[in-house]
């Protein structure tokens, strides 16, 4: 009877496990850096502005284009360089409005210089993010 209960215990914890996974598997992490204002033109939008929650994307994202108006929420998770207390609690949403190429491009997302000071000290320059489809 015990050993049923500790299969059951067992099948609990892993449905928990498995409908908690989803989150934690789209989740990527890389690196954030930053540019200054004016955020247009755009590579994805031209002159169109499409307001101040936008950033660039790397190579490693920006898929020929397909980047182009997909949201990701984006959260510091620590230093890239020696910054002391680069991260700032919470997390911003962005859209892809431009291409950050390589070489040349230093981070996996290139924030504008508004979503990236909500998240992190600008005079970190460039910290260690995690990314979600948002
Ligand atoms: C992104 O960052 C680089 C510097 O690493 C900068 O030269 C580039 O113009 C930035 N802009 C965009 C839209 O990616
Ligand atoms: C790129 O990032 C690294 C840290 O990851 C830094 O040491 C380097 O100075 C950066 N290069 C540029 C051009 O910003």
């Amino acid at each position: 009877m015990r050993a049923l209960g500790v299969v059951i215990l067992g099948f609990i914890m892993l449905i928990i496990a498995i409908c908690l996974m989803p989150e934690a598997a789209n989740a990527a992490q890389g690196t954030a850096i930053y540019y200054d204002p004016p955020y247009i033109p755009s590579a994805c939008y031209g002159r169109q502005n499409l307001g101040v929650m936008v950033a660039g994307a790397s190579d490693q994202i920006w898929g020929n284009r397909a980047a182009c108006g997909k949201n990701y929420r984006v959260t510091c998770i620590g230093g890239a360089n020696l910054a002391p207390h680069p991260c700032k609690s919470g997390n911003v949403v962005v859209k892809i409005v431009d291409h950050c190429p390589s070489p040349g491009c230093n981070g996996t997302i290139n924030l504008s210089r508004d979503a990236f000071s909500k998240i992190a000290d600008l005079k970190a320059g460039k910290v260690k993010i995690e990314y979600t489809p948002a």
